[in-house]
């Protein structure tokens, strides 16, 4: 049956899939896996196909994924939201490493002005949690997730100096039945085994002679090992308690600006100053403190069975949230503290656990604890990983447009503080309407959008602003054109700081100002909330540009 051999294929070669496995989970499971691949977006029957599932049950397992805020539907298509990125958040935050590594990494590629990157293993596969991205006009660059052939990787070949036996076999296997690394959606594809060599393929032992290097050396560099041009260089950061390889830290060029063999002069002394500095802070950091677990789980779900009935799959949403039970301070609970995290029974729990870890998502430890494992960033976050505000506010500016039926905007302020610029926006079918285009500027003081995103600015504000910032919305009445009122209210980030103002515009001859307050102001909030809520989801370990 097609359905079975889709779904099986996300579990990890060999295994059976146990009797007692949740199948919606299974299957939602994979139909995010699938939408990740595809880069955020498919139509129901492209999904159809991707899962080998029957259309009913895509439907209902999008339909419950939609109610748990991890897709929308765009038209017809099924689109990962910023909300999914909680998954991988889980996983980062219990992970704690880019809490503790990601500033020295940012520091490292603005020092030397190249790309940093933090790597984990995953399997006989590297897989980046950070990514300082310089950007070039010549560069590949990964995203927060990106799963890479250990192979073809300076990283790989450090961890590979810790493979057993098993490991070895597993990649070996792999290399076999997957010679052109199709299994891997974020690099090139090798070239073809069986076409004509322009250049001979890597022996497969050379990479045994790289990581023997490696262990050697305490350091591996990739001379183009992914694609011509692109070369890094990699030092491992060890755990202090265990000595083993916790993370990869990498510095990534292009031969145009260094050869494989000058990496090591011109950038490892500085890659390895940062990992000690690492490897210090590390040993020095205080325990963590856990942080707050889900709440109201159970009644959540069981208040959307009886709402939607037959179209919400309860024991995928359950099981989904299992795995935000994980955190920082919670990195490797029992399953009685899982169950009650998320207020579920244990045996829900349990046989949730099971599938995760018959997924590859959740490792099981002889002392009863469980971990998140680094596949956990294949739910949707590579996807949505260099998400920006603009685009992540912009479903929610359209549904305001439509339930308003007005126009609503988006906008930053300049950098020199004088004028807004459009960022995005939705208008409305209106003829008599404003027309809001992206790139746009206007004088800051005259507009709503404007007014917002000064009053918080620091320097000494007019009456007008500190009545602004005290009522938490700026209202401008016909200043910028006659007849044209609108109301604002800030978009703020994970620290509190207004990144961006959102507006809603109307005529005067449509409501007075007082309806503009009454009939407005609140569904402007609560757009605003949306949007931040999806911004401080994504942007916990990943930079979301704010234009
Ligand atoms: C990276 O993009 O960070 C990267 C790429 C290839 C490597 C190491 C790091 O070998």
């Amino acid at each position: 049956m097609p359905a079975m051999t889709a779904v099986d294929a996300d579990a990890p070669a060999g295994a059976g899939t146990p009797a007692e496995a949740v199948g919606p989970l299974l299957r939602g499971v994979t139909v995010l896996r699938r939408l990740t691949e595809a880069g955020g977006t498919l139509s129901p029957s492209a999904l159809e196909r991707a899962t080998g599932l029957a259309r009913s049950t895509v439907d209902r397992i999008t339909g419950t994924l939609g109610r748990m805020g991890y897709v929308r539907l765009d038209g017809r298509d099924v689109v990962l939201t910023p909300r999914v990125m909680e998954l991988g958040n889980a996983y980062l935050a219990a992970l704690r490493l880019p809490a503790l590594l990601d500033a020295r990494a940012d520091t490292l590629a603005d020092e030397l002005d190249e790309s940093v990157s933090l790597a984990v293993a995953d399997l006989d596969g590297v897989r980046f949690i950070h990514q300082a991205t310089r950007r070039r006009a010549l560069s590949v660059s990964f995203r927060i997730g990106d799963l890479l052939p250990a192979e073809r990787t300076a990283p790989g070949a450090l961890f590979a100096t810790e493979w057993t036996e098993a490991d070895w076999t597993r990649w070996r296997e792999r290399r076999a039945q997957d010679a052109r690394d199709a299994s891997f959606p974020a690099v090139p594809p090798r070239a073809d085994p069986t076409a004509a060599p322009c250049s001979p393929p890597p022996s497969p032992d050379s990479f045994a002679q790289r990581v023997e290097r490696a262990r050697r050396d305490g350091w591996a560099v990739d001379d183009q090992l992914i694609e011509p041009g692109l070369v890094a260089v990699s030092v491992p950061v060890r755990d202090p308690g265990t000595g083993r390889v916790a993370c990869v830290a990498s510095v990534v060029s292009h031969t145009s600006r260094h050869s494989a063999a000058d990496l090591r002069t011109s950038l490892l002394p500085r890659l390895r100053t940062a990992v000690t500095a690492m490897e210090t802070d590390l040993r020095t950091a205080p325990a963590p403190e856990p942080g707050p677990a889900p709440a109201g789980l159970a009644t959540w779900t069981t208040a959307s069975k009886h709402e939607l009935g037959r179209d919400f799959v309860e024991s995928l949403a359950r099981g989904l949230t299992v795995l935000t039970a994980f955190g920082e301070g919670r990195a490797a609970p029992s399953l009685t503290e899982v169950a009650r995290a998320t207020g579920l029974s244990r045996a829900t729990a349990r046989r949730a656990l099971l599938t995760h870890e018959h997924l590859g998502l959740v490792a099981a430890h002889p002392d009863r604890t469980y971990t998140l494992t680094p596949r956990v960033l294949d739910l949707g976050f590579p996807a949505l990983s260099r998400t920006t505000l603009p685009r992540l506010a912009e479903p929610h500016l359209r549904a305001l447009a439509d339930t308003a039926g007005e126009p609503t905007a988006l906008a930053v302020l300049t950098s020199d503080g004088k004028e807004i610029q459009y960022t995005a926006g939705a208008g409305t079918s209106r003829v008599l309407t404003v027309q809001i285009s992206v790139g746009t500027r206007l004088p800051a003081t005259a507009t709503s959008l404007g007014r917002v995103l000064l009053a918080d600015t620091t320097a000494p504000l007019s009456p007008t602003l500190t009545e602004v910032r005290s009522q938490g919305y700026a209202l401008v009445d016909e200043e910028l054109e006659s007849g044209l009122r609108s109301i604002a209210v800030p978009v703020r980030d994970r620290a509190g700081r207004t990144v961006a103002a959102l507006n809603v515009s109307t005529h005067a001859a449509r409501r007075t100002l007082r309806d503009v307050v009454a009939d407005l102001l609140p569904a402007l909030h609560a757009t605003a909330a949306h949007i931040q809520q999806d911004l401080h989801t994504a942007s916990r370990f990943t930079h979301v540009p704010p234009s």
